[in-house]
């Protein structure tokens, strides 16, 4: 059902697309000397078809299987092969790529002819029409793929994406064919993939939430290897860590904040009772559980919420701790005395109840001071590097 272009779409206005060129098309390459030269006989001709201003950049590690002399063979000028004998990585290739473009729009595709350039006009098209990336598709309504795939491989496939869902909603966030603009890639910051998924680093980096999808017609390779290995999808999970944390980072300590809050208000239930018990006045039993559970929630949260900041002068540190939680303590006491002196006076368990009723409400005051003053970061730097 497919024609020649990857889908049966209407072919797009030439004025039009010429309008929005100069591009630059980034191809990474791991030995991919049989298919170089089908892969420049169809840009050639999508170049003539819309007098486009092109620049293609291959980016090699090294394949050492005469894919330099193919593409210098060419004899085209506006084609060029980047070799990196340093490092082996598609994304990375593709970074490198990116890099050294000359022109304002980037498109990054693969080398195997499963990408149909003929789609590259309307991807433009849709950037230009107020998109700030935009993925030529599988899973779009009228994109497709070759019949001959597998269920395993599909399954793959569809629980990747299910992964990502959290991060974007496109419906192939997947796609190793997409564009954007040199000016939003330039400034991403810390782009760091391991691995494949470069174009889901560039949605999460980029901070893009206006992702346009273009419907391609997926063919499977014909020449040549894939070097998709179990290996590289056991690194996706890595590279997924990595881009939750940089999406969710304020959720995340959130969430951990609230555990050691969780435990400040068991050391604070513990600490009252027992000063109840004791015989002291309530004032004062509510006062005491929440001075011993500031201590206690202080050091876990250095410990664990904030780590980053752990190097840093405790003792600064714990003042600015309290200083910050001041108001919430203030909040947290006053509930808790005005509950307990009046509706919660003489109910069972009165006392516990209005403690954690003032708990609730002094803790967002809390998180607030504490994340955004006392335990600040100093310089942005990425969470993890390394595992
Ligand atoms: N420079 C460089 N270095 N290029 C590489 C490397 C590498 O280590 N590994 C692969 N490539 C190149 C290949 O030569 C090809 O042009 C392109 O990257 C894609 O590699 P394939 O091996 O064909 O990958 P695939 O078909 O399994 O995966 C493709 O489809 C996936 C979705 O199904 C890619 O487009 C993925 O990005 C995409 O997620
Ligand atoms: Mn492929």
């Amino acid at each position: 059902m497919n024609s020649e272009r990857g889908t049966d779409a209407a072919e797009p206005p030439l004025a039009e697309v010429r309008i929005l060129a100069p591009l630059t098309i980034v191809i990474p390459t791991y030995r991919e000397v049989e298919n170089i030269p089908f892969m420049l006989a169809r840009l050639a001709a999508l170049r003539d078809r819309f007098d486009l201003d092109l620049e293609v950049i291959f980016v090699d590690d090294d394949s050492r299987d005469g894919s330099v002399e193919r593409v210098a063979e060419s004899g085209l000028d506006w084609a060029r092969m980047i070799v990196r004998t340093d490092s082996r990585s598609l994304s990375s290739a593709v970074i490198a790529g990116m890099q050294a473009a000359r022109n304002p729009v980037l498109i990054c595709m693969d080398c195997d002819l499963s990408h149909p350039p003929e789609r590259i006009p309307d991807m433009i098209l849709a950037l230009g029409a107020g998109q700030q990336m935009v993925i030529g598709s599988r899973y779009v309504a009228g994109g497709t793929t070759d019949d001959n795939w597998g269920y395993f491989r599909y399954l793959v496939s569809a629980v990747a994406t299910l992964l990502a869902r959290p991060l974007t909603s496109v419906s192939d966030p997947m796609s190793g064919f997409f564009v954007l603009r040199k000016k939003d890639f330039d400034q991403a910051r810390g782009l760091n993939p391991v691995g494949y998924k470069i174009g889901l680093e560039l949605i999460v980096k980029c901070g893009f939430d206006n992702v346009g999808e273009v419907p391609i017609h997926f063919v499977d390779r014909v020449h040549g290897q894939s070097k998709l290995t179990i290996r590289e999808q056991l690194r996706y999970i890595r590279h997924l860590r990595r881009l939750y944390i940089h999406k969710f980072a304020n959720t995340m300590h959130f969430a951990q904040f609230l555990v050691v809050g969780a435990t400040g208000t068991a050391v604070n239930l513990v600490v009252l009772t027992l000063l109840a018990a004791a015989g002291l006045p309530e004032a004062v039993a509510l006062g005491g559980g929440i001075g011993v559970s500031l201590v206690s929630n202080f050091a876990l949260n250095r410990r664990f919420t904030f780590s980053y900041a752990r190097h840093e002068n405790i003792w600064r540190q714990f003042v600015g701790f309290v200083g910050a939680s001041t108001v919430g303590m203030a909040v947290n006491y006053a509930v808790a005395l005005s509950l307990i002196s009046s509706i919660l006076r003489d109910e069972p368990l009165g006392l516990q109840i209005a403690a954690v009723a003032g708990v609730g409400c002094g803790m967002l005051f809390n998180f607030i001071g504490n994340r955004f003053f006392v335990f600040r970061k100093r310089h942005i730097v990425e969470p993890i590097r390394e595992e």
